[in-house]
């Protein structure tokens, strides 16, 4: 992958990116929200942290003095570590708190949770959550930036952006390229902030997945859609697989995993189909052996720990455009 050069000139590194104008967003609910240009900023700042987490001593003091609370009510591993990491390497106390220890079990409401923890004063939540929309009712009743690490099939605006930072990676451009987003589509948060992102930043979006696992109106977000991965994999610069969400799919949607492996699993057999430097991404957790042979995983053509990487410098980058300075300043 590229190398990143540092921060600034001298190699020292400032506790705050210089160089980019305030963020005029308080949240980062969907990059619905988003204009083209916030986007590019947004990679823009993230490809300026990653040197951070390449040196030996990874810290900055940006944030230094903030409370953020990662509040996660699914399971998570990967995003909330790497948010969890984002914010110490930033400075920030960071306090994780996951469902299996709140008193949402013992029956207290989104809104509650939200009065409570704002109470206690946080500069930036954390929140992922199974209802599409419950994110962004949270940020109405708090005082303080909000980030939606994933709301039910609805949006991953930082998974999105971690995918779009690894392409340019790789690619050296995001424009222009083909992109094909192949699996359970219908249930997939990522698959659709990477429709958003990749349409606004002028990609030619494919989806691939049985008709079962399409949602309604997907033609409209991306710009082709095909039932046949060999067809659709043609001639493409990037595929991104998906896990098969079982916890989502409301009954089956598939005869079984055994045939939508034979179809719709990656081997090597279908990538032949692609550009001959393609790249191979999966946001994780992968179900080896159901949407990817685990042969492609681990291949040469796989750049899935890159965007594990790239997640946290996306998540460095956004929890300092949307905090205010730490001496006051105005955003
Ligand atoms: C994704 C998610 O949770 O939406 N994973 C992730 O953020 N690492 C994708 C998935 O669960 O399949």
């Amino acid at each position: 992958m590229a190398q990143s050069s540092p921060a600034n000139a001298s190699g020292d590194l400032p506790g705050r990116l210089a160089g980019f104008p305030p963020f005029s967003q308080r949240h980062l609910i969907s990059i619905a929200d988003l204009a083209q240009h916030e986007i590019v900023e947004l990679l823009d700042r993230a490809e300026r942290m990653i040197p951070v987490s390449r040196q030996e001593r990874k810290s900055l003091s940006t944030l230094s003095g903030k409370t953020q609370i990662n509040l996660f009510f699914e399971p998570s591993t990967r995003t909330q570590s790497s948010f969890e990491i984002a914010g110490k390497r930033l400075g920030a106390l960071v306090v994780n708190m996951s469902v299996r220890t709140s008193s949402v079990t013992k029956g207290e409401t989104l809104i509650d949770t939200a009065a409570t923890l704002n109470a206690m004063r946080p500069d930036v939540l954390v929140v992922r959550h199974s209802a599409a929309g419950a994110v962004e009712l949270l940020s109405q009743k708090v005082g303080c930036s909000v980030i939606n690490a994933g709301d039910g099939a609805h949006e991953h605006p930082t998974q999105a952006l971690l995918d779009a930072l690894t392409i340019r990676q790789h690619k050296g451009r995001i424009a222009g390229l083909t992109v094909a987003i192949c699996g359970d589509i219908a249930n997939s948060r990522v698959a659709r902030s990477n429709l958003l992102l990749l349409g606004a930043l002028n990609v030619r979006t494919r989806v691939i997945a049985p008709k079962t696992l399409l949602p309604a109106g997907i033609e409209q977000l991306a710009t082709e859609v095909f039932t046949d991965m060999e067809e659709g994999l043609k001639g493409v610069d990037v595929v991104m697989m998906l896990r098969l969400q079982h916890e989502r799919a409301n009954g089956k949607m598939i005869p079984s995993v055994r045939e939508y492996y034979r179809f719709y699993g990656l081997d090597a057999a279908k990538l032949k189909n692609a550009k001959p430097d393609v790249i191979v991404m999966h946001p994780g957790p992968m179900n080896r052996g159901v949407e990817i042979d685990p042969a492609i995983a681990d291949g040469p053509r796989s750049v899935i720990t890159d965007q594990v990487e790239m997640g946290v410098a996306v998540r460095m980058a956004v929890l300092d455009a949307l905090l205010p300075d730490s001496n006051g300043a105005p955003r």
